[in-house]
């Protein structure tokens, strides 16, 4: 194990360290809490087990949730619970989830639920698990009304970036973890560009952790890191979810920096900025998918969470990004003109 750095998530009492590095998981057993007698490992059957960390001090079970958003249900979460109990899990024990996002919220929500609330330790193995949705402490599942609609805030004991798994990570999945890292670029104004990769990692790591330390509930600046997720929602409820979240959101970002340039709150040069990030540092020439309609669009994204009573989005500024309201239709509709038009250059 080499260049391993750990980043804090400083939150009082409940604070907790994020390892990065590969063969990170060798400290698992280190940082689960000391009471702890069993291990329940909640993992994916496509997940390698070599990623899967040993406890030589614990009993050790392995629990396989289903891969898909359909399996990201109270029916898992049940099912997990009853595993758990017929296992004695108690309080004292933990949960290691090891996988990507869709198993660090199953697992995350399951623990937060156990027994009212037990430790979890998240193993992340993809990219987006890593720089997104294993720290920060939102947990969830989905139901039929919607995604990620029954959940809780509870915050992980710690959490290990293992880097190894990221050789085995389909691209398509490699990809979609790159569209979120590249909004990390426009969230803060540093030149993420000249890291290397891993240490790129951390600092995504780092500034989610700044953020979520400064606002754990989301009542303000944690919406930055919904940037680029207003059209990208949209895009993905106006192809059935054919486009990925990380490919929505790498179109997504290119939208919010016209929707700003629009709206005179930055310049062209900060509009090619976002496309040299997207489409040239991490190579997401993402069309906008067929039969995309712009009327449903702008429906859609009037219809976003943080859309209260009219359209709202995140977008950039001479002095970084703010939440704005009230932007009217015209200007949202004059902005996808001009992302279509360049997309189709
Ligand atoms: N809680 C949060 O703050 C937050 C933030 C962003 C996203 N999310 C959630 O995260 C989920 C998406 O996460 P994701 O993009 O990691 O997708 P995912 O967890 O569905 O993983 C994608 C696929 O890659 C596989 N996989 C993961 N790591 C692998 C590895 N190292 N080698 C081989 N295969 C591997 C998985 O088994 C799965 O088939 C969504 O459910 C989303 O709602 C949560």
């Amino acid at each position: 194990m080499s260049d391993v750095v750990e980043v804090q998530v400083p939150l009082g009492d409940r604070t907790y360290t994020v390892t990065v590095g590969h063969g990170a998981r060798t400290r698992a057993s280190s940082v689960i809490p000391s009471t702890a007698r069993r291990v329940a490992v909640v993992t994916q059957s496509g997940i390698p087990d070599t990623y899967i960390p040993q406890f030589p001090q614990q009993s050790v079970s392995i629990h396989h949730i289903g891969d898909g958003e359909v399996h990201k249900s109270l029916t898992t979460i049940e099912r997990l619970c009853s595993e758990f109990a017929r296992e004695g899990l108690t309080r004292g024990d933990v949960i290691v989830a090891v996988g990507g996002g869709m198993v660090t919220d199953v697992a995350g929500f399951a623990a937060a639920s156990y027994h009212r609330g037990i430790p979890v330790v998240h193993v992340a193995t993809s990219l987006l698990a890593m720089i997104d949705a294993a720290v920060g402490g939102k947990t969830g599942v989905n139901i039929p009304e919607g995604k990620n609609l029954v959940g809780a805030f509870w915050q992980p004991h710690a959490v290990i970036c293992e880097l190894d798994a990221l050789a085995t990570l389909p691209e398509r999945e490699m990809r979609c973890g790159l569209g979120e890292m590249a909004k990390y670029h426009f969230i803060v104004r540093e030149d993420l560009n000249e890291m290397p990769f891993n240490e790129r990692i951390a600092r995504c790591v780092g500034i989610k952790a700044e953020i979520v330390a400064a606002d754990e509930r989301e009542g303000g600046i944690r919406a930055f890191l919904n940037y680029g997720h207003t059209l990208a929602h949209a895009l993905e409820i106006g192809t059935d979810f054919e486009i990925a979240h990380g490919e929505a959101v790498s179109i997504g970002v290119l939208y919010a920096a016209h929707l700003a340039h629009v709206l005179g709150r930055i310049s062209e040069q900060r509009v090619d900025e976002h496309y040299r990030v997207v489409h040239d540092v991490y190579g997401l020439r993402n069309p906008l998918p067929e039969g995309v309609i712009a009327d449903r669009l702008i429906e859609d994204m009037g219809r976003d969470k943080k859309a209260v009573n009219s359209l709202t989005f995140v977008l950039d500024s001479a002095d970084g990004l703010e939440v704005v309201s009230g932007i009217e239709e015209q200007h949202v509709r004059s902005a996808l003109d001009a992302l279509m038009a360049r997309l189709a250059q």
